[in-house]
């Protein structure tokens, strides 16, 4: 398995609307496979296909992951592979919580999502599945697939905050 390139903040392919997939074979796999060690290596939560460059509606996320205090390294929890998935119910509630993105580094926001959503997509082994997402699950759920729409979660706070981060970017940039 390998480490993908992560693309970041204002890259192209970022903004745009991924593409389905057609068919899970070994070369979806083999992608799926790369992004779970690449969004481990990154300790991320979640990942969406085109934030490693590739414009196709695939996420993995796992909100079950640990840290291993000695090691510092990642233990697996619970991964989830996602093609082509889709929010096919959302809760009326709303919940507000913290988020960061693997493609803003080093920034965080308040942004608001529902509190549960249910979500039907194509899993590994190319079978259909849906799953309910309650709590950090479907807050990373919302957050990836706007991914494969090109939105970011700076898209979804106020004009004056999303500024705020985008110029810490780029200091960051210019100090790197
Ligand atoms: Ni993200």
């Amino acid at each position: 398995m390998t480490v993908l390139k992560l693309y970041t903040y204002p890259e192209p392919v970022l903004k745009k609307k991924a593409e389905k997939v057609k068919k899970v074979d070994d070369d979806i796999r083999h992608l799926l496979d790369d992004m779970l060690e690449t969004m481990y290596a990154d300790a991320g939560v979640g990942l969406a296909a085109p934030q490693v460059g590739v414009s196709k509606r695939i996420v993995v996320i796992d909100v079950e992951q640990e840290g291993d205090e000695e090691s510092g390294e990642v233990v697996k929890g619970k991964p989830l592979f996602l093609v082509n998935p889709e929010i096919v119910w959302r809760s009326d509630e709303m919940v507000c919580g913290e988020e960061g993105c693997l493609s803003v580094p080093k920034q965080r926001a308040e942004v608001e999502r529902h509190a549960q959503v249910r979500v039907h997509y194509t899993d590994y082994n190319g079978q259909e599945q849906e799953i309910l997402g309650d709590g950090l699950l479907a807050v990373c759920l919302q957050h990836e697939l706007d991914h494969l729409d090109g939105i970011l979660y700076i898209d979804r706070i106020s004009r004056l905050k999303r500024q705020m981060i985008i110029k810490k970017l780029q200091k960051q940039r210019n100090e790197e």
